[in-house]
C-alpha cells in the first residue's frame, strides 16, 4: 500500500495547476503486480536463476577438484599467482630475534636502542618505519631486520610452551550451583577472588591490601578442585591451572624456572588467577633431615613460589589459589599471612549440604518422583561429596541391572549400603582426621 500512497502524492504534485481532480482510484492486484515488476528488465528473473545455477555448478566443480570446506578461504588454483608471491617473499626477509637491552635518550625523538643479537654482537640501532617509540621497552624481545638491524616489530615475552599450555582456555562448565554444601567456603573464596578483581577501589579507599592467595584444604573429594573450576568459569580473568607434580622436574632449576615463567605470563595478563592443585607435591616442609638432599629440587621450586608471592603487588591482578588435602605437611613459610592469607576449609558437608549434593548429581539422571533425598542423606553420615556422587552412580547401576527406565528410592538405599557400608575401609576421611 505504501507504494500506492507514494504514487498519489506524486500525482497531486503534478496536477497542482488544474485543481479539484477526483481522487485517484485505489490500486488493485494487477497494479501491484505491475509495480513490483517496476525496475526489472525482461530477463531479470532468468538471469537470477542462471546465477544460482552457476553457483551450484561451481560447488560441484569444487567437489570434483577435491577442495574441502576448510580450503574455501583460498581462491581457485587457476587464479593463483605463484610467481609474484615468490617474488614478494624474496623481498621480505625474515627478521631476527634480538633483545632490547637499553634505550638511550628514551622519550626523545633521536632515541637509540641497544640490542643484543644472540651469538653475534650488540648494536645501537634505530626504529623501523612500522614501530612507534612507545611500543618498545627495555628488556623486551624485538624482531630486527638482517641488514641494518633496525627494530621492526615488538615481540611478546618468550614463554615455555608447557607453561602456556597450562592456561585454561575453554572455561569448564561447572558453576557455583554445582557445588553443594560448602556455602561458607565458597563465600570466603569468592570474597577473596572476585572482590579485588571487580572492585579494587574499595580496598584502595580503605587502604588495605587485599589477600593475595587462598589455601583450600580439606579431605579428598570435598569439592576443592570443583570450586576452583567454578571460579574459573565465573571470572573473565585468565585462569592458569598448575598441578603440583608437573612442577617437579628432572633437572635442577627447571621447576623454579617454570614457576618464574608462570608468574611472568600471569603478569602479562590483565587479570589472572593461578591455581596450584595438589600443592603438597612441592610445598612440603623444609629440612626434615631424614629424606636427605634428594628433594632439594622440590624445595627450590617451592622457594621460588614463595619469592614470587612476595614479589607481586597485592593490589595487582594476580590471585593465587592452592589446594591440598595434607595442609599439615606444607611449609609454614608458604602459609604465613602475606603469602597465603586465607585458609578456607572444605569440611564434610552437613545434612542439608548432603541432600543438596545428592539432588545436584541426580538432576541429570532419570529418577522417580518424590525421592526423599533428606532421608538418604541421613543414612550417609560423614561422607564427602565424591562419595555421595558415587551413591548416585551406583543407584543408576542398580537400575540398569534391573533393566528399569528410571531410578527408584530402593535403588538409592541399596547404593548407600554398597558405597557407605561396603567401602568403609576405603574411606579417606578417617585417615584425614588422623593426620590433621
Ligand atoms: N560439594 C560438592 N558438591 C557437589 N559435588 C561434589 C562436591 N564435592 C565433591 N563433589 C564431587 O566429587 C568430585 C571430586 O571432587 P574434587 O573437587 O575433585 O575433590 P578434591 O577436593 O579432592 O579436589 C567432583 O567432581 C564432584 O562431582
Ligand atoms: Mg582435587
Amino acid at each position: 500500500m505504501s507504494g500506492g500512497e507514494c504514487q498519489t502524492s506524486n500525482k497531486n504534485d503534478y496536477d497542482d495547476e488544474n485543481e479539484e481532480e477526483p481522487p485517484p482510484p485505489a490500486l488493485d492486484e494487477a497494479d501491484i503486480a505491475l509495480l513490483k515488476s517496476y525496475g526489472q528488465g525482461p530477463y531479470t528473473v532468468r538471469i537470477k536463476n542462471l546465477e544460482k545455477e552457476i553457483e551450484v555448478s561451481k560447488d560441484r566443480v569444487k567437489e570434483f577438484i577435491g577442495i574441502k570446506e576448510s580450503d574455501t578461504g583460498l581462491s581457485l588454483p587457476s587464479q593463483w599467482d605463484l610467481v609474484s608471491d615468490k617474488q614478494m617473499m624474496q623481498e621480505e626477509q625474515p627478521l631476527q630475534v634480538a633483545r632490547c637491552t637499553k634505550i638511550i635518550d628514551a622519550g626523545q625523538d633521536d632515541a637509540k636502542y641497544v640490542i643484543n643479537v644472540r651469538q653475534i654482537a650488540k648494536f645501537v640501532v634505530g626504529l623501523g618505519e612500522k614501530v612507534s617509540p612507545t611500543d618498545i621497552e627495555e628488556g623486551m624481545r624485538v624482531g630486527v631486520d638482517r641488514t641494518k638491524y633496525s627494530i621492526q616489530i615488538p615481540l611478546p615475552p618468550k614463554i615455555d610452551p608447557t607453561v602456556s599450555l597450562m592456561t585454561v582456555e575453554d572455561k569448564p562448565d561447572v558453576t557455583y550451583e554445582d557445588v553443594g554444601g560448602a556455602k561458607d567456603a565458597l563465600e570466603k573464596l569468592r570474597e577473596v577472588v572476585e572482590l579485588p578483581l571487580l572492585h579494587p577501589e574499595r580496598f584502595v579507599t580503605l587502604g588495605i591490601d587485599p589477600p593475595k592467595g587462598v589455601l583450600l584444604y580439606g579431605p579428598p573429594g570435598t569439592g576443592k578442585t570443583l570450586s576452583a573450576r567454578a571460579v574459573a568459569n565465573r571470572t573473565d580473568a585468565c585462569f592458569i591451572r598448575v598441578i603440583g607434580s608437573e612442577l617437579v622436574q628432572k633437572y635442577v632449576g627447571e621447576g623454579a624456572r617454570m614457576v618464574r615463567e608462570i608468574f611472568t605470563m600471569a603478569r602479562s595478563k590483565k587479570a589472572c588467577i593461578i591455581f596450584f592443585d595438589e600443592v603438597d607435591a612441592i610445598g612440603g616442609s623444609r629440612g626434615g633431615g631424614e629424606d636427605g638432599g634428594s628433594d632439594n629440587e622440590v624445595q627450590r621450586t617451592m622457594l621460588q613460589i614463595v619469592t614470587e608471592l612476595d614479589g607481586f603487588d597485592p593490589r595487582g591482578n594476580i590471585k593465587v589459589l592452592m589446594a591440598t588435602n595434607r595442609p599439615d605437611t606444607l611449609d609454614p613459610a608458604l602459609l604465613r599471612p602475606g603469602r597465603l592469607d586465607r585458609k578456607v576449609e572444605f569440611g564434610l558437608p552437613d545434612l542439608e549440604g548432603r541432600a543438596h549434593i545428592l539432588t545436584i548429581h541426580s538432576k541429570s539422571m532419570n529418577v522417580d518422583r518424590g525421592i526423599r533425598y533428606e532421608l538418604i542423606a541421613r543414612l550417609c553420615p560423614n561422607t564427602t561429596g565424591a562419595e555421595l556422587r558415587s551413591v548416585c552412580t551406583e543407584a543408576g547401576m542398580f537400575a540398569i541391572r534391573a533393566r528399569k527406565k528410571s531410578i527408584s528410592e530402593q535403588d538409592f538405599l541399596e547404593a548407600v549400603n554398597k558405597v557407605i557400608k561396603g567401602y568403609s575401609k576405603f574411606s579417606s576421611t578417617p585417615k584425614y582426621m588422623v593426620y590433621n
